[in-house]
């Protein structure tokens, strides 16, 4: 949720802080701050002007002293403490020279700062972090240099953390730790990063190491070493990474939510690429589940949240088209939490863009502590789900920038359909000739989407007659459901306005009530199937008086007649509409935001990953 990065042994901190705080404020922005630290001295300043934090901060630091050569800097996401100047990071010790910036919430905070305040210690902020540079404080003056200090501070604290201390009298280094909440080290000579994720540092860092749970890395210009919480070493894992900076940067569009809209096609592409052997046999080189063992599963339970659940759903009327496996889809954050069962040949598939939701790699340990089998669907390459799961099938989306997923998503019910398909080839539950056509289908994908993105001034075209509409209900049936929760989410993240994702045949039971002139009603409309039934919802509320957009296919010749605007796709088969059919939706929610004059990128109140629970 924040963002962190340190640096040691820089020539030019400041800039390095600013710029990775810069990239990093897509994880949570209502503050922002650095502190810079060298031998006896330490310069901090901090800001909270919401999503211009940090512009205001790179104000701010226009005064900065020279000559420091490490530092920290932090984009804080409140949790506790309002987002206020004195609650933004780095927070300091009673001394002043113990910096510290943390992601995730230490649980115990309160008895820590009753115990550190009836010892005198002062704190000048109402954030559970603080209480970690107080009990730094007293471990250094006990005598441990900064290493063990925090490692011994780190045993009395219970919760999720990445943080990274600094200490003015143990000047050029950081130490920086890890538990639960993401965190990465980089190294290029004479420099060493951390970061909570990688393109804080991209770009400046020449190599990337993975931190994990309860591990403790001592920086200083030189490099790293790294202990666990009995000061142990341990070696830290190197990461491939491959992704250049321009990857990270909005390629000439207004905004990354633009640009990734464009990307879909590649993203799907990529997905798709290199899954079948010569033999004819779906694979994915990076599972690492046999064969036999996707044999063995008798059920499928999946975990997700916000975007990559709707993703899940599509997965679940896929999974059980095809292979005739039961399906469950939870919340991930209910999951863990309902005593869930897992039986011999429970198969739990995490799905996660970041791979960091905390709630999602929750779920997942829940579900291996009880013996299930976990396959984590992931964007981004070692990230924590992947890394903890027994297997994993990475999308290949790239960075996604942008707030409200987007590409992610068509790219994950791309990379669940094929392990959907992979399963029923297995078990041979379609028939190979059945596999082909289905492989066929989905290799087509992409090119829809394209044409769907050519034709976005048809989209743009209707949002800018729907301006001042301020209630929206998306309607579908079978996978047109998820699609319709999915452009339901897209509108009300970047648009502010109320929007809710209906199965149609639900609309009686309920929002029936609502529907008025004024309403909008988006219908997906597109499975051939379920085309006189979701007509009829289209006619009852039409009747009672809403506007109805429809997503149809290009040979719909009846839709014309009961919608009042009507958004094209070419038809394909049903399974893969859901990757088709959202992209006019996208559009719509990005026209609607950018003609309403809200940030696309950053909307209010939300964090692109969500690692506190
Ligand atoms: C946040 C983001 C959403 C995303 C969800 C799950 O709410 O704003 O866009 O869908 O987290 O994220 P994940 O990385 O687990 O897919």
């Amino acid at each position: 949720m924040c963002g962190i990065i340190g640096v040691v042994g820089s020539t030019d901190t400041l800039a390095t802080l600013l710029q990775g705080l810069q990239r990093l404020e897509y994880r949570g922005y209502d503050s922002a701050g650095v502190a810079l630290v060298r031998a006896g001295h330490t310069w901090r300043a901090r800001t909270a002007e919401g999503t211009e934090s940090v512009a205001a901060l790179r104000r701010e630091c226009a005064d900065a002293p020279e000559g420091y050569r490490s530092g920290i800097g932090h984009t804080r996401w409140a949790t506790h403490g309002a987002p206020e100047a004195e609650n933004a990071h780095p927070h300091l010790d009673c001394s002043g020279h113990v910096a510290i910036i943390h992601n995730g919430i230490i649980e115990n905070h309160t008895e820590l700062r009753e115990e550190l305040r009836e010892r005198g210690h002062v704190f000048t902020s109402v954030t559970d972090t603080e209480v970690v540079a107080h009990l730094v404080e007293e471990l250094r003056a006990s005598g441990f240099d900064l290493l063990d200090a925090v490692r011994h501070a780190l045993a009395r604290v219970r919760g999720a953390f990445a943080i990274a201390v600094m200490d003015a009298t143990e000047p050029d280094v950081i130490v920086a730790a890890r538990r639960i909440s993401p965190l990465v080290v980089g190294t290029s000579p004479g420099v060493t990063y951390v970061a909570s994720d990688v393109p804080a540092i991209l770009g400046r860092s020449t190599a990337f190491y993975a931190v994990n749970d309860d591990e403790i890395v001592r920086l200083g210009p030189e490099g790293f070493r790294a202990v666990d919480l009995e000061g142990a070493p341990v070696r830290l894992r190197q990461l491939q990474i491959d992704w250049d900076l321009e990857t990270a940067e909005k390629g000439g569009f207004d905004d990354f939510m633009s640009k990734e809209i464009a990307e879909q096609p590649a993203a799907v592409r990529a997905t798709l690429l290199d899954r079948r052997h010569r033999d004819g046999a779906i694979v994915f080189d990076e599972l690492r589940i046999s064969d036999q063992e996707l044999l063995d599963v008798q059920r499928v339970v999946l975990v997700a949240c916000g975007t990559s659940l709707h993703a899940a759903h599509v997965a679940k009327y896929a999974i059980e088209r095809w292979s005739r496996l039961s399906v469950e889809v939870d919340i991930a954050s209910e999951y863990r939490y309902r005593d869930p069962i897992v039986e011999i040949g429970t198969l739990v598939i995490g799905v996660s863009q970041s791979g960091e939701t905390i709630d999602t790699i929750q779920a997942i340990r829940e579900a291996q502590r009880r013996g299930a089998r976990v396959v984590a669907i992931s964007n981004i390459v070692d990230s924590s789900l992947a890394r903890e799961a027994d297997a994993v099938i990475y999308t290949r989306a790239g960075l996604e920038v942008s707030v409200a997923s987007t590409k992610a998503f068509v790219a994950q019910v791309a990379a669940l359909e094929l392990l959907a398909l992979r399963l029923a080839q297995l078990r041979k539950t379609l028939t190979p000739e059945e596999i082909e056509r289905y492989v066929a289908g989905l290799n087509e994908v992409p090119d829809h989407v394209a044409t769907v993105l050519d034709r976005r001034d048809d989209v743009d075209a209707v949002a800018r007659q729907l301006l001042d509409a301020r209630d929206y209900f998306f309607i579908g049936r079978h996978v047109g459901y998820p699609t319709a929760l999915e452009g339901a989410l897209k509108l009300k993240e970047i648009t502010y306005l109320h929007a809710e994702g209906y199965a149609a045949g639900e609309l009686k039971h309920g929002p029936l009530a609502l529907i008025e002139p004024g309403v909008i009603v988006v219908a997906v409309t597109t499975d051939p199937l379920m085309h006189e039934k979701i007509l009829s919802n289209v006619a009852e509320v039409k009747a009672r008086g809403a506007t109805v957009i429809a997503v149809a296919t290009d040979e719909d010749g009846r839709i014309d007649a009961v919608a009042d605007f009507v958004l094209r796709v070419p038809a394909s088969d049903p399974m893969f509409s859901p990757m088709i059919d959202i992209v006019p939706l996208q559009l719509l929610a990005y026209s609607l935001a950018r003609g309403l004059g809200r940030n696309v990128d950053r909307p209010r109140n939300l964090a692109k990953t969500v690692t506190v629970e």
